[in-house]
């Protein structure tokens, strides 16, 4: 239960939950962190707080430095209860602590916990706090992930506190970038971005133009691993992928049922494949919504098939469209795709959830019963004509205004 000192006089006193598996509705194979973070100045000062079942272990860790009813300052930069859900139980010891945070920060504070009694100090954005020797700056960065968050910047440090922004779900006993493989950093880092912060993408290039002037030395998330050696990769991560730069890559995501919406899935898979264009085959059954979602942050291509059933597509189909909707990737191409037996019912929904999800949407195959190999040649040679005249509608678009596809 030791703190440890990421900076001199600042100090990580979090918690890692070794077995989170699902984090509401993201599965989080590898558990996570919530990072809480003491700046030891002559205003104690903690920034965010852990899950409530884990604050015993957090203020342990936090006794070792200092004695908790002396914290002056609680910053609280996102109200979501992993990291504000032990503060009803800080407050207990932390009596004459003032929490600051956003106005909404606020609101919400006091919507969740209802306590009149707790002392408030709402900041604004660009707004500086002196805790003595150092002090912190806010930045409001609303949508990233609610409307109440912020980040705070110990100015002499130079050390981003940057709350679900560049956060992992990753719980290991490395604090940071350089302990940990990057590979698997990288990775969780994008898998966290597109379940999390992808629908908020255009308020995350205005949060990381804010912060752009700023000497960064350190950005110490609200998750997982803390990046001190690679901030220009994790920074230039964000960039591309809050500004939608999808890559010329196809996902195949289907359900099948007596495996003719899996044989049209592979041709579409050959198509794609023909033409030199990296694919992936995605069956629902044994692939998490929130794994794909991975894929769906870089990849052009969306094709998603289902067979019909009860006048519908399957529900694995329907639930992983509703989660794509609300995740609101832009700038897709999508095709839907399936075999059906007397209705066809199926793929006409899915196409419909792709135009909704504001996709520019390929004619949709739809296949009564067993697709034949002549039907299957025929799919293959429309479909690359088509495919190949996107391409290179895309090219000629992307050398234009320089995007990827
Ligand atoms: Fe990690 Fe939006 O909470």
């Amino acid at each position: 239960m030791n703190p440890i000192k990421i900076k001199e006089g600042v100090y990580w006193v979090g918690e890692i939950d070794w077995n989170l598996r699902n984090f509401h509705g993201y599965s989080t194979q590898r558990g996570s962190t919530y990072n809480a973070y003491l700046i030891l100045d002559e205003k104690i000062t903690l920034i965010d707080t852990v899950r409530p079942y884990l604050y015993d272990k957090m203020i342990q860790r936090l006794s070792s430095l200092v004695d908790p009813s002396k914290i002056h300052y609680i910053i609280s930069n996102h109200v979501e209860m992993d990291h504000s859900g032990s503060l009803p139980l800080l407050m207990e010891t932390a009596k004459n602590a003032t929490i600051i945070t956003s106005p909404n920060g606020q609101k919400g504070l006091i919507v969740h916990y209802r306590k009149k009694d707790w002392h408030f100090k709402v900041v604004k954005s660009g707004e500086s706090v002196n805790l003595g020797n150092k002090n912190v700056k806010f930045f409001l960065t609303p949508m990233v992930h609610w409307p109440d968050n912020m980040v705070s910047y110990l100015e002499e440090d130079n050390i981003l506190f940057a709350n679900d922004a560049f956060g992992q779900h990753i719980a290991s006993f490395e604090r940071f970038d350089d302990e940990y493989p990057l590979g698997v950093v990288l990775e969780e880092a994008k898998k966290y971005y597109a379940n999390i912060v992808l629908p908020y993408s255009s308020l995350v290039q205005k949060s990381l133009d804010l912060v752009a002037p700023l000497p960064i030395d350190m950005i110490a998330p609200a998750h997982g691993i803390i990046w001190r050696s690679h901030v220009k990769t994790i920074v230039g991560e964000y960039r591309k992928w809050a500004a939608n730069q999808a890559e010329a890559k196809a996902l195949v995501i289907f359900d099948t049922m007596w495996k003719s919406t899996e044989k049209i899935a592979s041709i579409i898979q050959e198509a794609f494949e023909l033409l030199g264009i990296p694919t992936k085959m995605l069956n629902l059954r044994y692939n998490h919504i929130s794994d794909i979602m991975s894929d769906v942050l870089t990849a052009k291509f969306i094709c998603v098939g289902t067979p019909t059933l009860n006048s519908n597509m399957l529900p694995t189909v329907s639930g992983f469209l509703t989660y794509l909707k609300g995740l609101s990737p832009k700038n897709r191409i999508g095709l839907a795709f399936g075999s059906y037996g007397w209705g066809g019912q199926g793929v006409r929904h899915v196409e419909e959830a792709l135009r909704e999800c504001g996709f520019n949407v390929m004619e949709s195959i739809s296949v009564q019963f067993i697709p034949d190999e002549i039907q299957l040649q025929e799919m293959l040679n429309k479909l690359k004509l088509e495919i190949s005249s996107l391409l290179k509608m895309s090219d000629e678009a992307g050398s234009k205004v320089g995007n990827t596809v």
